[in-house]
């Protein structure tokens, strides 16, 4: 079987988890300073803070913790995002409204978005959707004229840049995952790059429970026993093991990204003629991307499964949109025909950097027997 998603994990990955579990202190410490480094390194933030978490998941709900998101605002968002960034919104007691998508780039809709705010609106998430970024230059202006906070989700867009700008470098707060799929894993993680070093200290504090503990002194394997506490906080910190496998990943974040640029062009070269198929509109300059889609009509998507799935291969759905959901659904949402359009459309082939030119030929070929073989409609 050919999977969407797998990590690539080779001896780099196990000798790093041996070193960090022979150095013996698993918990926040010496490795999660040095992921930090080599993070901001890597997204060339220099004039910025980078804090690393758990999970994108603990980012996205820190952001909006620290920009004072709560009871009473609102939060746009594209329906067409993770559920991550919805519940991250209710966890702070916010509401979640949902803006459309732009039909070429899969990203907000910011003429949609922008007729979406209100006195209540206290920030917007914004997220690349996989290979086309949003236009962040119109964001950073539509935020400052409506005095709203951006929270920009990179999760998928790690080692991209815009106009470029590498991702991570430019915006309000940008959050980033290292789950067990992501471009790079940290088995789990997640990390925050904010602007000002007030909105760093709070962030350091609430990913540990609230405890002022300083960084300075987990970063040497130690720990301060009196602080204070001034925050509300989470268990939301990231661990030495998984930190040490990070940067075990972002030591080859050029092949990582290499290979995942190559097989998506490889795709789009293959794929963009086939009738029936529609394939992203980008030549993946200056683009990692984190997934490949393609869409399809509706009536064909699921055959399409089907049968690459006899032929091994598998598939994904990223994603269902967030007014779908039962929990979601009753939030406050401009027009969405897009979404609910690209909704069932939208299917991601297999992208990562353990396929070999077999496997991305077999991928091709499935899709365009299928599409050859299938009759019309069907
Ligand atoms: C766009 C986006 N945002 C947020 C998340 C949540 O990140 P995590 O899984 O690290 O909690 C994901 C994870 O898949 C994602 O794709």
């Amino acid at each position: 079987m050919i999977p969407v998603f797998r990590p690539l994990i080779t001896d780099d990955e196990f000798s790093a988890a041996h070193e960090a579990l022979e150095m013996g202190w698993l918990g926040m410490g010496s490795y999660v300073g040095e992921f930090e480094a080599e993070l901001k390194r890597l997204i060339g933030a220099d004039d910025r803070y980078v804090c690393a978490v758990s999970t994108g998941h603990a980012a996205l709900h820190l952001a909006l913790m620290v920009i004072g998101a709560g009871a009473g605002d609102e939060i746009i968002t594209p329906s067409f995002n993770n559920v991550a960034d919805f519940q991250a919104i209710l966890a702070v007691g916010a509401d979640p409204v949902f803006c459309d998508i732009d039909e070429r780039t899969l990203c907000i809709d910011l003429d949609k978005a922008e007729a979406l705010i209100t006195r209540r609106t206290k920030a917007m998430i914004v997220m690349d959707y996989d290979c086309i970024l949003c236009d962040h230059d119109r964001i950073a202006e539509m935020a400052k004229k409506h005095g709203i906070r951006v929270i920009h989700d990179a999760a998928h867009s790690l080692g991209s840049s815009y106009r470029g700008k590498p991702v991570g470098s430019f915006s309000d707060i940008t959050m980033f995952s290292f789950d067990p799929v992501k471009t790079v894993t940290c088995i789990d993680g997640g990390a925050l790059v904010v602007k000002t070093e007030e909105e760093f200290r709070q962030i350091r504090e609430m990913r540990l429970v609230g405890m002022g503990q300083p960084a300075e002194v987990m970063y040497q394997n130690q720990r301060a026993w009196t602080y204070d506490v001034r925050h509300l906080g989470y268990r939301y910190h990231m661990a030495n093991m998984h930190a040490r496998l990070g940067l075990a990943q972002l030591g080859k974040f050029d092949r990582i990204s290499t290979s995942r640029r190559e097989t998506a062009r490889f795709y789009n070269a293959k794929l963009a003629d086939v009738q029936g198929v529609r394939t992203p509109d980008t030549d993946f300059e200056g683009i990692t991307p984190f997934l490949y889609y393609i869409r399809v009509a509706a009536e064909k998507r699921d055959g399409l499964r089907a049968f690459m799935r006899e032929r091994d291969i598998d598939t994904g759905i990223h994603w269902q949109p967030g007014h779908w959901f039962t929990l979601f659904k009753d939030c406050r949402h401009g027009e969405l025909s897009v979404t609910d359009r690209v909704g069932h459309e939208i299917l991601s082939l297999p992208l990562h950097s353990c396929m070999d030119e077999d496997d991305r030929q077999r991928v091709v070929d499935a899709v365009v027997e299928y599409f050859s073989a299938v009759p019309a409609g069907k």
